[in-house]
């Protein structure tokens, strides 16, 4: 998710969940094939697994950036056919790319020919206001000719005029059971359903029609949510760490990266501001916010700031 889950983000992450795959922020081909490759692909061993969501639709740079995200470690490549912003329909990529299902086939043939660990592609399941459910079918099934057997499915339509990402995010109806009808239809693809899930009870739910489940904003806002899922999901046993551990393991972290990039301008608040959610749901978890929000503090830029936040809780996080 563009400026939230970058790589700081997913190392923090990380400490909650050891096996959840996570993305990056979307990264457009231009900024791989002409801008500073080290800048945007740069990520930390600890984040694995981790997959780089890339932006475009020209078949030869997407088979470059795919190289050079195999080069540089990433798990998987996932095409973004499913973002509405005005400026990437300039661009004439995301989810404009459904209305043009060979080109999206050649574009992942191209990364396939590329690379040899796994093309998926993250998609709606229509265009505009247009509910036929043929239109995903097909747009799937060409794809899928082309070897591309994983498919993350935003069960809701992109309105490419007139709304806004944010608003794309909300005002199309969720409709689950195209996602589920696609499993269906293909049933030797994954399917990975995204969009509007909160609860592990509903992961769950979902997992009796498709494959997997992609969590977005309430994994953001809410990340202890993901404590749970080595253990219920992927059957890894052990506990999670507690909050409190997650916000030791990342003291020394945070000490590094400043370090290393603090005369680059990386500041206290790039890190922390992705863990403002990490008490949502405890008591206290507004004043370990307002703590971690206390521009004075962060100036300091010292990391140990996570303790005098949590401290601040009434009981023990
Ligand atoms: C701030 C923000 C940035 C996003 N950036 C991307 C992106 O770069 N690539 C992408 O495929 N989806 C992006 N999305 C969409 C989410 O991945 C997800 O599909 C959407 O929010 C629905 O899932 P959710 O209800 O679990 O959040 C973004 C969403 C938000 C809120």
């Amino acid at each position: 998710m563009m400026d939230w889950t970058d790589r700081h983000c997913r190392v923090f992450h990380r400490q909650i969940t050891r096996h959840t795959w996570l993305y990056t922020e979307m990264v457009t081909t231009g900024a791989l094939v002409y801008g500073d490759v080290e800048r945007h692909l740069r990520y930390d061993g600890v984040e694995h697994p981790v997959a780089l969501q890339l932006g475009g639709s020209d078949p030869a740079d997407l088979a470059k950036s795919a190289k050079l995200g195999e080069q540089w470690g990433y798990k998987e490549i996932n095409l973004n056919c499913g973002c509405p912003s005005e400026r990437v329909q300039k661009g004439a990529f995301g989810a404009c790319l459904m209305n043009e299902p060979q080109l999206v086939a050649d574009c992942v043939k191209a990364m396939r020919d590329a690379v040899s660990i796994d093309v998926t592609v993250k998609h709606r399941i229509g265009i505009d206001y247009a509910e036929e459910y043929g239109f995903v079918r097909d747009f799937v099934g060409t794809i899928a000719d082309a070897g591309c057997t994983t498919f993350i499915v935003h069960a809701r339509n992109a309105v490419l005029k007139g709304l806004s990402p944010k608003e794309n995010r909300e005002i199309p109806p969720l409709r689950y059971a195209v996602a589920y009808q696609l499993k269906r239809e293909f049933p030797e693809l994954e399917i990975i359903i995204n969009g509007g899930v909160k609860t592990d009870d509903e992961i769950a739910l979902h997992l009796e029609h498709v494959d997997g489940v992609m969590l977005g904003r309430e994994a953001y806002h809410n990340p202890y949510l993901m404590a749970n899922w080595d253990s219920r999901f992927y059957g890894a046993p052990g506990r999670p760490r507690s909050r409190i551990e997650v916000l030791e393991a990342m003291i020394p972290y945070i000490e590094e990266q400043l370090r290393l990039y603090g005369g680059l301008g990386l500041k206290l608040n790039s890190i922390t501001r992705h863990m403002l959610g990490l008490m949502t749901g405890l008591p206290g978890a507004r004043a370990f916010r307002q703590v971690l929000s206390d521009s004075k503090k962060l100036a300091a830029g010292d990391p140990r700031l996570l303790l005098e936040a949590a401290a601040r809780m009434p009981v023990a996080a």
